[in-house]
């Protein structure tokens, strides 16, 4: 693996180090050995090889040493580093970057046409300007996700179709403009599907989060669901939605939806618009996170930007912290302290903490109204007149700080007054 750090950049508050441990997990979930790292910081890349010439040096000693059959970038490559990179190396090392890493990932994992197509999609569009002779290498079996039983563990992609290097471009671009025809089909079907959903006007609760935060486990658990669980990144590619009765006997549609990560591609995340698209519409978020995880808040900030991105920002979400079974009591009321008075705590593998996580759900989607306390500054006078005027005033104070408001809000306006939450 190879780690660059760029400037002062962070990688969205991870460390190098633990960027490269996540890149360890991906691959890994690739079923590719990592035998190694280097790492460097630069004030800009190499426009030629991406790393220094020096530190080039030491990562042919290293594969030699280490006999690796790859070189993992952590940071997507352009496709000329690509082409430069691949021609220090000997033929048989591959040189991939984290985007090509989780693509692969992505066509092992997709299960629907759907995901299927989109997977197939986002690879060619990927590899399109990257026509070097690692293609030959990528591309090894035909009709694109059928390629997932035929898993090259680690050293190889599964790739969509059995093309060659001299395979024309103008090829490519035809199967690309096949793959978009036959996507749109599929979607307008699934659009059918979805505008008869809300014909019957079931409020649909989706579950969003970093992955592995145990989005599917939790599904299972509150509705007896059987879904894929694994201890893998990505185990979810397609939305998958089951009916919860909520003990207030309302029912509610709850679906699953692929796990977020840091540096997930932007094409990627065009690329999984169905998926993204159940989470836009849903009425209510359960952003579910690992609460064991000591990159728990960086994770929180990646999926609310994601969220942002994807133009999910103003739907109202419920904040729950999965894994506390894994929390010792000291540290589960560190994460209670640090966290705003909504979260929710629970166990999706213990089942705990279930009663108060579906009274929530209840009163996000039908009583509309959550409890809240909130010290709104002075220059806020905005979200105070909002509070007046939409939700209920308990009481209020006029502190050396600002405003505080007990009361309560409809649940559709708390993500503007988050950063007040008490
Ligand atoms: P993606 O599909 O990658 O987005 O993952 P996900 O968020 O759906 O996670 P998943 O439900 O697949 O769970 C990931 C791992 O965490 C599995 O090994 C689960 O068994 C484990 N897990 C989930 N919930 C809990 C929990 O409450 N406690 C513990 N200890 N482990 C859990």
């Amino acid at each position: 693996m190879v780690g660059v750090r760029i400037g002062s950049e962070t990688h969205q508050g991870l460390t190098l180090d633990e960027s490269l441990q996540e890149l360890e997990l991906l691959a890994e979930t690739a079923d590719i050995e990592v035998l190694g790292s280097v790492t460097q910081n630069l004030s800009a890349p190499n426009s030629r090889t991406f790393i220094g010439k020096g530190k080039l040096e030491e990562l042919k000693l290293l594969v030699e040493e280490l006999d690796a059959g790859m070189v993992l970038f952590d940071e997507e490559l352009s496709p000329r580093h690509q082409r430069e990179l691949e021609k220090e190396f000997d033929r048989n090392i591959k040189i991939l970057d984290r985007t090509a890493l989780i693509l692969d990932i992505f066509a092992q994992h997709a299960n629907t046409r759907e995901g299927m197509l989109q997977v197939e999609l986002a690879q060619y569009k990927y590899r399109l300007p990257r026509l070097t002779r690692a293609w030959t290498h990528l591309a090894r079996q035909a009709g694109g996700a059928s390629g997932r039983s035929g898993s090259v563990g680690g050293v190889g992609l599964r790739g969509p179709g059995e093309m060659q290097l001299e395979v024309d471009r103008r090829e490519i671009n035809k199967k690309i403009d096949k793959l978009e025809d036959e996507l749109e089909k599929v979607r307008q079907h699934r659009n059918r599907h979805r505008q008869q959903r809300r014909k019957t006007s079931i409020p649909v609760v989706a579950l969003v989060g970093y992955t592995n935060a145990g989005k599917s486990t939790l599904l299972n658990a509150l509705t007896g669901a059987d879904i894929f669980v694994a201890d893998k990144l990505f185990a979810t590619l397609d939305p998958t939605t089951r009916q919860l009765e909520l003990p207030t006997s309302e029912t509610i549609l709850l679906t699953d939806t692929v796990g977020f990560i840091q540096k997930l591609p932007t094409d990627l995340v065009a690329a999984f618009r169905a998926t993204l698209e159940e989470i836009a519409e849903a009425d209510l978020l359960l952003h579910v996170i690992d609460g064991s995880h000591e990159n728990a808040e960086e994770q929180r900030l990646t999926v609310l930007e994601t969220l942002e991105e994807i133009g999910a920002g103003e739907i109202p979400i419920l904040t729950v912290y999965n894994k506390i079974d894994l929390l010792d009591e000291e540290s589960l009321k560190e994460l209670k302290g640090s966290t705003d008075s909504l979260a929710l705590f629970v166990s999706a593998l213990e089942k705990s903490g279930f009663e108060l996580l579906t009274e929530a759900i209840s009163a996000g989607i039908i009583q509309g109204f959550q409890n809240v306390v909130i010290l709104l500054p002075y220059n806020e006078g905005r979200l105070v007149s909002m509070f007046h005027e939409k939700g209920h005033v308990d009481q209020l104070d006029h502190e050396e700080t600002g405003v505080r408001i007990t009361g309560s809000l409809p649940v559709q306006l708390l993500s503007l007054f988050e950063d007040y939450l008490e």
